[in-house]
């Protein structure tokens, strides 16, 4: 058995700044609000006709690949997080593939949303333990922006979602050296209706029609204080888990990365487990919540920052539609 361990990060958000002031300019809201009950300040939305899922991702991967010091010819698989893929159909994985010269290997795409770079980091760790692979690229990369209610009823959400793309080189090492320790993954489809995209859905007699984009079904729904309440109870069961799994504590955690849902939700988190400001990492202030990226992004900019040593724990926890939720336990 080996394990699989992070050796490099990368991240790339969009030039264009929003801030909750020219959200306000928009939509009924103030920047007060968006602050006291998010954290958020600004955030970043893609450029039509510059950038897509794929060049973020790209941008993200050569980062990465850089600091993990490795050619992307030595990349054996690609697992792609997004909810928010450039096409229908095919998936991410493939686009990225091709735009890095990485024509032949295998592309996964993984539709888990805010959980997704969790899961995604979760297979490619299994890969990677069974010896088929020794060195794969994990991606969260999403444009909300495009796909929110930017009227008065979309607005709790519309505050919240950005876009952005993180990626990590996963590679094989010795079973006894550093590397992820864990990866927890659960879920409860009873609570699929609570945040989610219904159409255009491919059980309707005709998928898409004028008619149909008119729908709410058509934008995003959530239920945000259902979400909320969940999300609270889920990510500190997932954390505990994996703490329990590996006979650690709260307090060997030297960082905890939560998925950037809502500052509230991370600070009830950081509350709840004990731990004091240093050993949480937050940039939900600057880019809002891009789902699958948020986790990748967040781990890229740490280790700039100098957040992340050698030996460190660092705990990866998340919770989002579906419902999903999963954590991530491992030794730098
Ligand atoms: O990443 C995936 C998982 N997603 C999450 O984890 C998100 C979880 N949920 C949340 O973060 C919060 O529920 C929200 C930020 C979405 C909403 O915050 P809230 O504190 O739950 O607000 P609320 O929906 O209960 O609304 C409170 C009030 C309402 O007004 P009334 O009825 O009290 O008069 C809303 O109409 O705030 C109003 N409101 C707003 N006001 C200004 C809702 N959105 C806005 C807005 N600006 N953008």
């Amino acid at each position: 058995m080996k394990r699989s361990r992070i050796v490099g990060t990368g991240h790339f958000v969009p030039e264009q700044v929003v801030t909750n002031d020219d959200l306000a300019k928009i939509i009924d809201t103030n920047n007060e609000w968006i602050v006291e009950r998010t954290g958020i300040r600004e955030r970043r939305w893609f450029t039509p006709g510059k950038d897509t899922v794929t060049s973020m991702s790209v941008e993200a991967s050569k980062m990465a690949l850089k600091r993990a010091g490795l050619s992307h010819k030595e990349i054996d698989l690609i697992v792609f997080a997004t909810i928010t893929p450039d096409y229908f159909v095919p998936g991410n994985g493939v686009l990225l593939q091709r735009e890095l010269g990485m024509q032949g290997i295998g592309a996964i795409d993984i539709r888990n949303a805010c959980s997704g770079f969790i899961y995604s980091l979760s297979v490619a760790d299994q890969f990677i333990k069974t010896c088929m692979y020794k060195n794969i690229l994990v991606v969260g990369a999403e444009i909300q922006s495009s796909a929110l209610d930017k009227s008065d009823e979309g607005r709790s959400s519309a505050v919240i979602f950005a876009d952005g793309a993180g990626a990590v080189v996963l590679s094989a090492v010795e079973s006894e050296q550093p590397g992820i320790l864990s990866t927890h993954l659960h879920a409860d489809g009873d609570y699929a209706e609570e945040l989610y995209l219904k159409d255009p859905g491919s059980s309707r007699e005709i998928r898409l029609s004028p008619e149909i984009i008119d729908q709410p079904s058509f934008k995003m729904f959530m239920n945000g204080n259902t979400v909320f309440k969940h999300a609270v109870v889920r990510f500190r069961e997932v954390i505990l888990e994996a703490l329990e799994f590996n006979q650690l504590k709260a307090d060997d955690i030297d960082l905890l990365i939560p998925h950037q849902a809502n500052l509230r939700i991370s600070n009830f988190i950081q509350e709840k487990m004990g731990l004091p400001d240093h050993k949480v990492f937050n940039n939900i202030m600057y880019y809002g919540n891009t789902t699958a990226a948020t986790i990748p992004i967040a781990l890229s900019e740490a280790w700039e920052q100098g957040r992340i040593k050698e030996g460190d724990l660092i705990c990866l926890a998340a919770f989002g539609s579906g419902f999903t939720w999963a954590s991530a336990l491992l030794r730098w």
